[in-house]
């Protein structure tokens, strides 16, 4: 796609903002769902920050993602009430069965595991969201087929 030029139209959306990085790489995400990297030296001379302040402040805000997200995203609640009901162990079977950690996604591309904090079911935790639905109750063998379901 165009990046020079989109990316140009939301530097210039925003060039009247103060304190513009953020609502600028969030525009940025909304338009590629993702920060290319292609679109950092643009950025960071527009704002005239060097490089490596930029990169500080997309690996710092994990809102911000440096590559695509998998054509899945699942989400764990790591929240206290989750961990409580034995999320923990949830938490370690999703890493390990997908063999990734929390912001990654695996080689394939099939799946991002991303932490949460809290789904609203903390009564009925562990909880998780798979593509946007939210699921109650998960141990490890509910993990799996909601794995197996979305064949990740
Ligand atoms: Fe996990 Fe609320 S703490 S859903």
């Amino acid at each position: 796609a165009d990046l020079e030029g989109r990316l140009g139209a939301i530097l210039a959306d925003h060039a009247a903002c103060e304190g513009p990085l953020l609502p600028i790489l969030h525009a940025v995400q909304a338009e590629w769902g993702h920060v290319p990297q292609e679109a950092l030296p643009i950025i960071a001379g527009a704002l005239n920050i060097s490089r490596a302040e930029l990169h500080g402040v997309v690996s710092f805000y994990h809102d911000f993602r440096e590559a695509p997200a998998g054509r899945h995203m699942l989400k764990v609640c790591r929240a206290e009430a989750c961990q409580a009901r034995g999320g923990r162990a949830v938490e370690d079977a999703a890493r390990a069965r997908l063999g990734i950690d929390w912001h990654e996604t695996t080689a394939t591309g099939g799946m991002t595991l991303e932490p949460v904090y809290c789904l609203g079911l903390c009564a009925t935790g562990p909880a998780v969201m798979l593509d946007g639905r939210v699921v109650a109750r998960v141990d490890e063998a509910r993990l799996d087929a909601l794995l197996a379901e979305v064949e990740a």
